[in-house]
C-alpha cells in the first residue's frame, strides 16, 4: 500500500521523505490555507523533491473553469494530479483532463456509485473520505470495501485513494481491505511507530542496562 502525506507543509513531507515514506502528496484548499503559503509556489517546491503523485486542487465550479485551472496545475511538474471534485462538471472535467495524459484525483467521494461513475470518467485516483464518513456515524471502512469489490468486479484501473484519514486504526483497515493508497496527515503516519508496549519495553531494557555498567561506545 502506498503512502501519501495529506498536507502542504514542505517541512514536514521533507522529514518523511528522508524515511522513505512518502510515495505522493495530496493538498486541498484547507490544506493550502493552513500553509499561508501561494499554491503554485507551493506545490512547485513540493514537487522538486517528491517523486510521486502531487495532488493539486482545482476551485472553479463549472468544467470549463476546471478544465483550465487543472491544465495550469498540471503545468507545474509532470507528476501533478489535478484533483477535481465529484460533481456532474467535475466528472467532465475528469474526462478531458484524464484524456490530455493529466493524472486526475477525483475527491469528496461519499458513496460507491461516485467511485463506479468516477472510474468511468477516467479518474486516475478516487478518494474516499473516511473520517468524514465517521463523523456523522457512517461506516467509511465499509466504503472502502465496497469500492474495492465494483473495481475489482469489472477491472477498473482507478486506485483507491483512502482519505480522511484520521488515526492509525484507519491505516490498518485500509490495508486490510485493499485500498491501493491512504493519504495521512504527517501525524498520523509518525503515530503508526508507536505501541505502549515497545515504550513500556524500552524502559526496562534501559533500566536493566543502567545496572550492567556497560558501555557499547
Ligand atoms: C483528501 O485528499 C483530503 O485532503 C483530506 O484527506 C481530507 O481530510 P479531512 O476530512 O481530515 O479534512
Amino acid at each position: 500500500m502506498k503512502f501519501f502525506i495529506d498536507t502542504a507543509d514542505v517541512d514536514a513531507i521533507r522529514e518523511l521523505h528522508a524515511l522513505g515514506m512518502v510515495d505522493g502528496v495530496t493538498t486541498n484548499p484547507s490544506l493550502i490555507l493552513k500553509s499561508g503559503r501561494d499554491i503554485l509556489e507551493v506545490t512547485k517546491e513540493i514537487c522538486s523533491f517528491v517523486e510521486g503523485p502531487v495532488s493539486a486542487e482545482v476551485v472553479a465550479m463549472k468544467a470549463d473553469d476546471m478544465i483550465a485551472e487543472g491544465r495550469k496545475l498540471a503545468a507545474i511538474a509532470q507528476n501533478i494530479a489535478v484533483k477535481v471534485p465529484l460533481t456532474w462538471d467535475g466528472l467532465k472535467a475528469c474526462k478531458v483532463l484524464s484524456g490530455e495524459g493529466f493524472m486526475v484525483n477525483v475527491t469528496l467521494c461519499f458513496s460507491a456509485n461516485q467511485a463506479l461513475i468516477a472510474a468511468k470518467a477516467g479518474a486516475t485516483f478516487i478518494s474516499p473520505f473516511i473520517g468524514r464518513l465517521d463523523d456523522i456515524h457512517l461506516d467509511g471502512i465499509d466504503l472502502i470495501g465496497d469500492i474495492r469489490t465494483i473495481y475489482d468486479n469489472y477491472g477498473f484501473d482507478t486506485q483507491i485513494l483512502a482519505a480522511s484519514i484520521r488515526n492509525p486504526n484507519h491505516v490498518k483497515d485500509c490495508a486490510l481491505i485493499g485500498a491501493d493508497v491512504v493519504t495521512a496527515p504527517p501525524a498520523v503516519i509518525k503515530a503508526l511507530a508507536n505501541h505502549v508496549l515497545t515504550d513500556k519495553g524500552l524502559e526496562q531494557f534501559n533500566a536493566d542496562w543502567a545496572k550492567t555498567g556497560q558501555k557499547i561506545l
